[in-house]
């Protein structure tokens, strides 16, 4: 299974975990057990927006481990923002997954209201104080949406979960995460779905394809995902590449008995184009009024 990492708030994450989005929660299901059973994951990532919470904690539930074995993460969705609809959205996931406390409750997507969003963060607290979360974290958030939680004062988020692979390299945000010990977690770390991307600036995956990528593989004799997973880790990410797919489970998770050398960094590191497959957090449409 994949090395610990601490966060901010003490506790520890498995540095690679499960991703389900875009899975349905049968298929999140059968995933979810074959992973944990089958190829070591303990942890697993999905979010209320995914409508798989039920397949995740069904899937954990038929697996061979303790619930408490497993690192499980969601996610409050655009439309609970707000400190009442927070706490009543961490019951309404609690519930889906059949269980009562998730390892890592976080924000989905940043607001432009700072002020809201701080009102959220308040119920974040809550949630950790009430042990339903045993950390709380962000996802999407620029630098200048930490800097309102760092001005705030309190708790600071463990981690913020942005898209990022080879070319989109986060750089700036890496380095002000770093300086403030937030972990950062990698989604899309593969470069996203095969097949046509999402959102305003969608491209297809050519992470995966990437002539650069190949060679190294070959050099290592991995695969290209392997490769990617590799330089995640390298990098000090926590990363969460998402199959269906058992041998890709399998295989994803089959990288921490190699390492990318200097060379292959350097060469990764001039692949960056700041392409995004997903959807920039400014672009996002940010739900429901209080
Ligand atoms: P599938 O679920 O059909 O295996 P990301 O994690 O960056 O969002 O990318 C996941 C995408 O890459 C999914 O479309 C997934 O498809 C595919 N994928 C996951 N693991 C591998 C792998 N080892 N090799 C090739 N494609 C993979």
């Amino acid at each position: 299974s994949a090395p610990l990492i601490e966060l901010n708030s003490g506790i520890e994450i498995p540095q690679l975990g499960l991703g389900v989005w875009q899975s349905t929660p049968e298929e999140a299901q059968r995933a979810v057990r074959f992973a944990i059973d089958e190829a070591r994951y303990r942890h697993i990532d999905t979010a209320a927006a995914y409508g798989n919470e039920s397949g995740v904690g069904e899937g954990i539930a038929a697996a061979s481990v303790l619930r408490s074995e497993v690192f499980v993460t969601t996610k409050l969705w655009n439309s609970d923002h707000g400190y009442e609809r927070a706490l009543a959205a961490i019951d309404t996931s609690l519930r889906a997954l059949g269980t009562d406390y998730v390892d890592l409750y976080l924000i989905h997507w940043p607001l432009q209201d700072r002020d809201r969003l701080l009102r959220t963060w308040d119920a974040m607290e809550k949630i950790l104080a009430d042990g339903k979360a045993h950390s709380i974290g962000v996802c999407n958030f620029e630098p200048h949406h930490l800097q309102w939680l760092i001005d705030r004062g309190g708790v600071l988020p463990a981690v913020d979960q942005v898209e990022l692979h080879p070319h989109l390299q986060q750089r700036e945000l890496r380095e002000f995460a770093g300086e403030h010990g937030i972990a950062i977690e990698s989604w899309s770390p593969l470069g996203g779905t095969s097949g046509s991307g999402w959102g305003p600036n969608s491209k297809p995956n050519t992470v995966l394809t990437d002539p650069t990528i190949g060679d190294i593989a070959i050099k290592h004799g991995r695969s290209p995902a392997q490769v990617v997973l590799a330089w995640h880790i390298k990098l000090g990410l926590i990363v969460i590449p998402k199959s269906v797919h058992d041998d890709r489970i399998k295989q994803n998770i089959d990288v921490f008995d190699f390492e990318l050398d200097d060379e292959d960094v350097a060469r990764i590191a001039a692949l960056d184009d700041g392409k995004r497959v997903g959807i920039h957090p400014d672009e996002m449409n940010l739900g429901a009024p209080d």
